[in-house]
């Protein structure tokens, strides 16, 4: 923890700037107890309270002069993108938010996104700012919207995003409205535009946050400190930081980098000055030394921390903290890949972002629990197919100890596609777990000219932002072109082509090669014979695409080629799309090592086999519950990683398999009830046992969740396990049963069983939450309630079996600072104002439609003083209610209003305020759904006091 001493010394050594208006200064008692906490930087969650319709709501058609010049203007967005506009008749949804999980699958609706209309959605969400915020910078953060979105802000068009992978930040800070004056954004999310061959959810399925900072701070993902190591084996960490002022005076400012290792231990620290110019960026760079830190490995993945703090006039105005990792990382086009120095094979896996229940927005706790899945297997690698991760992934792959290639999604150069190359590295070039950038998968340019231009420019794009971690691309063909992309990268991707490994490498031997993707094997969790009337794919590993190998041979062309750095094998996970080989009504695919839940199937277990090796795996496909098969042959797989498996079945030894590393052991066996045991040994030692039973019917229901407690901070989820059990307490793999279940101290909020073919709702309905047993398993993803604490209790239960139910432990925790929404109240904000008259104005007198010029523009806020020329002026506005107002009336309040006015409604006066001071007022708006005209005519002698609509004006319905 870096010292209160050294914090004062930097401040002392940093104060002499220009002074900092209007930052708090840093309070030491504060900074002593929670240093981490003194950051002055704000960052919100905006995940909570939005508003939300599915559907496609067009602009209104824009007629006359008046409303073509008022919509031309800036704030004056129309249709749902109006700040004005009626949404209260929307519904209510939290973020991440997939609006598409929930629609049912239509055989009409694209079979690569698994059979899901996607459509249109709308977003909107109000908040206030304190006015103690003006004067800050002030950034929205939108971490990914599928696909198209394009987003106002108070009115006006502020963004257009053309990757659902990608992320954005806005500059709020000129558009800021403060105190009672609310601000509203307003997303539409294009989910008909496709991106991919895979289910790619719909609208905003990742975090919204809201970053306030000091006018000069730490850009947004403008922090590189990814450390280096020299010829010498030295390490530093390259510290450089964008700095940005959108404040209103040049600022001299300190950087201090501060190295914790992860006790929290200050290891080394540097300061550097630099000067920020008026809306302008500011690099600043230093360097790190550091001498023998711990390095992050797949197996100790040692993170340590940098923290910058950025100071001015002995104010601390910014400070953020970056985890990092000590590691090395190399490509031998011989010998493979080595992680510090060591060999190290890339047992790697694709996959999709999409889990069963939730769609794609995946709470943040699942990424842990896939990637835990994933290190069970084996895997020590993930390559994010085919597009940036949620960086909440990246977090737990560098906590984890999982190494991932991160791959661009648009194989495009232009300048409206490059910026979203640039954006993953920048966002994510200080992961250690990142090793590698895949800039396209696939493309069909690959072996040409063109191609090459393009992978030219990109591998530049990242080199400028990250000169150390190589560049690939995933080829599918075209590597023996005379103009082709492996030649331009700097570690060549195959994807399948395992025929062309050899020829490859021996053409080429200078290039690092691995396999981006193989194997494309299928099977269906749970069922051993495949059924293409049903749609299932046998789990003995005997099933693939004809351009794919199976779970074995796949891995094995990788592993027995010393220069293959490694393999992703297609996939970890099954996902949403893609029903290879078949179609409807089969909506998701059967890739998966694990199923959409991650409950394990046969390739589970045999890249488990394959790739651990620090401890023995055994494990027998199929299970031992054959009804009616007695006396038949029945085909035994045994898994393990040893050199031998004894199988005994009721106790008499049936097989003395000997194993081979990749293929595994087969034998047929005939099949009668009881207990089929296995016995491995390695140079004759039983190193591992295991059994399966053949089991009764199911008695009863079990719940096993992944973790015994949970986070009471409404964002903690996890997964629990349905089973059905028999009479002995045994798992039935049979079961197919229907079950329900009711939660209390949290809710549900994703349901699954790993079905390929199951058009079961993975949203709770509105008549609770249903799940079939799929093979004798179903999932149910709970999360808990924002300011929870207690426990959480899910209840199963199933026609003819006991109920289970399971108490999970729920952690009273601070939940992370959110925005709060305010209420979205119609206000009247575009008031045109006539010139002072010193005669009485009619207020009934009609301004021409074309004459933007002879009234001005007005918005309420401060207030006027009387001319000389003239005493009365009129303000005027024109609004239509919303339709709580139209159904039942409602009123006008005026929060302030200056001055001696008459108020009159359409045409008529139906108000009179004769104190001319500040006051408010209020009106009476009856029902109706027409659009009112609403005057004010000001009686503001010269000398009087000030006169004006000084507050808000909304239009409110009665309550
Ligand atoms: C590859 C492709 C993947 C997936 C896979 C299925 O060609 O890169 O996205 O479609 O095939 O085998």
């Amino acid at each position: 923890m870096a010292s209160d001493l050294e914090r004062r010394q930097f401040l002392a050594a940093a104060s002499g700037g220009i002074a900092a208006l209007g930052s708090p200064a840093l309070s030491f008692a504060q900074s002593l107890a929670q240093p981490s906490a003194a950051s002055p930087r704000e960052r919100l969650s905006l995940d909570y309270g939005w508003r939300f319709i599915q559907a496609d709501l067009p602009f209104p058609r824009i007629d006359g002069h008046e409303a073509s010049y008022a919509h031309a203007k800036a704030g004056n967005a129309e249709g749902a993108a109006a700040v004005d506009y009626d949404d209260s008749d929307w519904g209510s949804v939290d973020l991440p938010h997939d609006f598409a999980r929930a629609q049912p699958v239509e055989p009409t609706a694209n079979l690569s996104e698994g059979y899901k209309p996607r459509g249109i959605g709308w977003y909107r969400r109000t908040f206030a700012l304190d006015p103690a915020d003006r004067g800050r910078h002030l950034e929205l953060q939108f971490d990914g919207i599928a696909t198209f979105a394009t987003v106002w802000l108070n009115g006006n068009l502020v963004h257009r995003n053309f990757c659902g992978y990608t992320g954005f930040t806005l500059d709020l800070t000129p558009f800021a409205q403060f105190g009672e004056d609310l601000n509203t954004l307003a997303v539409r999310a294009d989910a008909n535009a496709l991106e991919g061959w895979w289910y790619e959810g719909a609208g905003l399925y990742r975090h919204v946050w809201l970053t306030k900072r000091d006018a000069v701070h730490i850009a947004t993902h403008g922090v590189h400190c990814d450390p280096r190591q020299d010829a010498a084996g030295g390490w530093t960490v390259p510290v450089e930081a964008e700095l940005y002022n959108s404040g209103a005076a040049d600022r001299a400012v300190e950087l201090r980098a501060t190295l914790l290792d992860p006790e929290g231990r200050t290891v080394a620290s540097g300061r550097m000055s630099a000067r920020v110019g008026v809306l302008d960026r500011a690099p600043a760079s230093l360097t790190l030394p550091v001498s023998a830190p711990r390095l992050w490995s797949v197996e100790t993945p040692t993170l340590y921390t940098v923290r910058l703090e950025l100071a001015a006039s002995g104010v601390l105005l910014d400070a953020i903290d970056t985890a990092i990792g000590f590691r090395t990382l190399r490509f031998d086009p011989d010998l493979g890949f080595f992680l510090n120095d060591k060999s190290l094979k890339l047992k790697g896996v694709c996959v999709h972002q999409d889990m069963g229940g939730v769609g794609v927005a995946v709470p943040d706790s699942l990424w842990d629990f896939r990637l835990r899945r994933l290190k069970a297997m084996g895997a020590n690698a993930l390559r994010s197919s085919h597009n940036p991760p949620a960086s909440e992934l990246l977090d737990a792959a560098d906590r984890l100890g999982v190494l991932v290639t991160d791959e661009n999604r648009n194989f495009n150069v232009s300048e409206d596609y490059l910026p979203q190359l640039e954006w993953m590295v920048r966002r994510d070039r200080n992961h250690p777990s990142v090793i590698l950038w895949s800039v396209c998968n696939e493309e069909s340019i690959q072996g040409t000219e063109t191609g090459v231009q393009m992978v030219r420019r990109m591998v530049h794009a990242v080199k400028a932002l990250d000169p150390v971690r190589p560049v690939t691309a995933a080829m599918n063909s075209g590597m023996f072109a005379t103009a082709n992309i492996s030649q331009v990268v700097d570690v060549v991707g195959f994807n399948y082509q395992v025929s062309d490994y050899d020829r490859f490498h021996a053409e080429n031997p200078e290039r690092p090669l691995f396999s981006s993707e193989d194997t494309s094997a299928y099977m269906t969790r749970g069922e051993f014979k495949t059924d293409m009337q049903r749609h299932v794919l046998s789990s003995y590993d005997d099933e693939h695409a004809a351009w794919g190998e199976t779970y074995r041979d796949g891995w094995k062309a990788v592993a027995t080629r010393p220069f293959m750095a490694g393999g992703f094998m297609w996939t970890g996970f099954d996902y949403r799309g893609e029903p290879t080989p078949f179609e409807w009504p089969t909506v998701s695919s059967s890739f998966g090592a694990m199923d959409l839940c991650g409950f394990p199937k046969t390739a589970f277990y045999l890249r488990q086999a394959m790739w651990v090796e620090d401890r023995p795996i055994l494990a027998l496909a199929p299970h031992w519950t054959w009804p009616g098969r007695e006396g038949q042959p029945i085909q035994v797989m045994a898994i393990c990683n040893a050199e031998r498996v004894v199988l005994t079945l009721n106790g008499r030894q049936v097989a003395d398999l000997k194993m081979d590393p990749f293929e595994m052991a087969s034998c047929e066996l005939t099949y009668r009830p009881g207990r089929l045991e296995a016995v491995a040994y390695r140079g004759g030692d039983v190193v591992a046992q295991t059994a399966v039973e053949t089991v009764g019917a199911p008695v009863r229901l079990a719940l096993s969740p992944d973790r015994p407690s949970l986070a009471g901070d409404g964002r903690d989820a996890q997964p629990i396990a349905v089973l059905a059990l028999d009479a002995a307490g045994r798992a039935v793999p049979t079961a197919n049963l229907p079950v329900t279940f009711q939660i209390a101290g949290g809710r549900i909020v994703g349901l699954g069983n790993g079905d390929p073919n199951s058009h079961e709702s993975d949203a709770p309905g509105l008549n609770g939450a249903h799940r079939t047993l799929y093979n004798g398993l179903a999932q149910v993803i709970v999360q808990t309630d924002r300011g929870a604490d207690g426990v959480l209790t899910l209840t199963a239960r199933s026609p003819g079996l006991a109920p289970a139910a399971t108490h999970i432990a729920v952690r009273k925790v601070a939940s992370p600072p959110m925005v709060a929404r305010a209420q979205s109240v119609q206000t009247l904000t575009e008031w045109r104002q006539s010139p002072p008259s010193p005669t009485p104005l009619d207020p009934t007198v009609k301004l021409a439609d074309n004459d933007m010029n002879s009234w001005g523009w007005t918005k309420p806020g401060s207030a006027q003083v009387p001319l000389p020329a003239g005493r009365y002026t009129l303000f005027r506005v024109a609004f239509t209610p919303r339709s709580a107002v139209q159904r039942a009336g409602g009123r006008i309040v005026f929060g302030r209003l200056a001055g001696r006015a008459e108020i009159w409604l359409d045409g008529r006066r139906v108000a009179t305020k004769s104190d001319p001071g500040v006051g408010r007022v209020a009106i009476a708006l009856p029902p109706g759904a027409a659009e009112h005209t609403l005057t004010l005519l000001f009686d503001a002698p010269e000398g009087g006091p000030p006169f004006g609509v000084v507050g808000a004006v909304s239009v409110e319905a009665i309550a």
